[in-house]
């Protein structure tokens, strides 16, 4: 067995990270040269440029002061970090959203697109515009209005934004009313918005992006409970490949509550016509994007350059984010990955895998792996490794360095499972908590679990690929149709 560490990605230390010693900073995954970082906002292209603005509390290391935080990139893996595009103001602080690329119509009497009477998807062409929504959060507010929708667009590639003004779109009465996300609907040739309302997905349709009406809502009684719905997504995806066979998906990020405690991201199937979202699903079913306890707050790229539907999360848990050990910066996001829909045989559900995307094949060849591996000693503390490995059903495996630091693998009654208790720093009980309906056949009561048998049928040996990044794993099964997301902090 022999391992082969990282290659390209320390080039790229040079864009920030510098007071923070090379080894000791993830490689792969982004992380702000300081302060607080929570869920990915308002993700596009254009021009070149992939665009991740993010919650940011650019003045200390825990929640607070949110602000949109600005990086942007050639290809979603090497960011370089601006400053922050938009701070928060007398409406409140700046909470998730999303951002689309828009222009105006050719013939319109005006240039300002806060004037334009219709905007439609931008072309690639000159006039493209980012425009962006984001919650205005104040609890100082009447209930009513302490989360309410705003909007800011960008001429300048997202380094400066232009706000509306006062927020554009108040709640029903909920106190809870965030995150929106926009997309074009072509069939009926309008923008809509997803925004999460307690336990419910609502969605808003318009043509200019300023006025909205109510479309309908999904979600009440859906899913894992007990549930605060945060950060919606929706799109289309074909399944298995098949343009003829489309289905909408509805990612739901839902905390807490979740299975392995505190939260995660679901997501729903089933079909969209304009009006309505209709889930093939019965109520009870539940659907996790991702099986670990670090995987949060997922959503996608808007006008991703290839079509392609790439997703990004937090990699963390608000139920000890606050509390992680830090340096200079708290938080990272996930590896960028591509979503597909697919189909199992024997079975009438359509799932959603995430597989990296096909940039990260540069950064790190995989380390070669013998079949009967048992454990897969990385050597260095600070390892920045790809493994990749089959591993036979009934089977466990470590992942260990030479301060005898190990997380834990096994593959058993239908079940891939991963345990870091002994991976080095437990900052908080709920780290290492024990699972939802343990199974002692696991080898352990402790860590998370993917059912890898209904989520990829009966094999006796799955594929699998784990991504080190010295403080996190993240594993693929066969890829990707089963996923799971875990910090270690050795
Ligand atoms: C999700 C979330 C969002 C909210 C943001 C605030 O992690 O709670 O619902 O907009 O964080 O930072």
């Amino acid at each position: 067995m022999s391992s082969q560490t990282l290659r390209e990605a320390r080039k790229y230390e040079e864009a920030f990270g510098k007071r923070i010693p090379k080894e000791e900073k993830p490689a792969f995954h982004l992380a702000p040269w300081v302060g607080w970082m929570n869920d990915p906002n308002g993700m596009t292209y254009l021009n070149g440029e992939y665009h991740l603005f993010f919650q940011y509390n650019p003045y200390g290391s825990k929640w607070g002061n949110m602000h949109w935080g600005h990086v942007v990139s050639p290809d979603m893996i090497h960011w370089k970090q601006l400053d922050p595009a938009i701070a928060r103001d007398n409406y409140g602080q700046i909470f998730s959203g999303s951002s689309i690329v828009a222009r105006i119509p050719e013939g319109a009497n005006t240039d300002d697109p806060f004037l334009a009477e219709t905007l439609v998807p931008g072309n690639g062409g000159e006039g493209d515009f980012i425009a962006s929504y984001y919650t205005s959060d104040n609890w100082r507010m009447p209930r009513e209005m302490q989360e309410m929708q705003s909007y800011a667009v960008s001429m300048d590639g997202g380094r400066t934004y232009r706000k509306y003004g006062a927020p554009v779109l108040k709640s029903d009465g909920r106190r809870d009313f965030r995150d929106p996300k926009l997309f074009w609907y072509e069939p009926k040739q309008q923008w809509y918005m997803i925004v999460s309302a307690d336990n419910e997905m609502q969605f808003y349709s318009s043509k200019n992006l300023r006025d909205w009406t109510y479309v309908s809502a999904f979600g009440d009684g859906y899913g894992v409970q007990p549930r605060q719905f945060e950060c919606p997504d929706f799109f289309p995806l074909n399944v298995d490949g098949d343009p003829t066979k489309q289905k909408w998906v509805m990612i739901v990020n839902v905390n807490p509550g979740c299975w392995f405690g505190g939260s995660a991201s679901q997501y729903f199937v089933g079909d969209f016509d304009g009006e309505k979202f209709v889930c093939d699903s019965p109520k009870e079913t539940v659907k996790w994007l991702d099986w670990g306890k670090d995987h949060y707050a997922a959503v996608t790229f808007a006008n991703e350059p290839k079509g392609r539907i790439i997703a990004i999360c937090w990699m963390s848990n608000w139920q000890y984010a606050n509390d992680l050990p830090t340096r200079q910066y708290r938080s990272q996001m996930g590896m960028p990955r591509e979503l597909f829909a697919y189909s199992v045989k024997g079975s009438k559900e359509i799932y959603v895998g995430q597989k990296p995307v096909d940039e990260l094949n540069s950064i790190l060849k995989p380390a070669s792996v013998s079949v009967e591996a048992s454990t897969v000693n990385f050597g260095n503390t600070n390892a920045q490794i790809m493994v990749e490995l089959d591993v036979k059903n009934g089977s466990t495996f470590t992942l260990s360095n030479d301060e005898g630091e190990e997380v834990f693998f096994s593959v058993n009654a239908g079940r891939i499972l991963m345990d870091r208790q002994k991976s080095g720093i437990i900052p908080t009980q709920d780290f290492v908590s024990e699972t939802w309906s343990p199974k002692p056949s696991l080898g352990t009561n402790i860590g998370t679990w993917a059912p890898v048998e209904q989520l990829i049928g009966k094999q006796d040996t799955y594929h699998v690929q784990l991504w080190l990044d010295i403080c996190s794993v993240e594993m693929f099964v066969d890829g990707g149709k089963a996923n799971m997301t875990n910090l270690v902090l050795p």
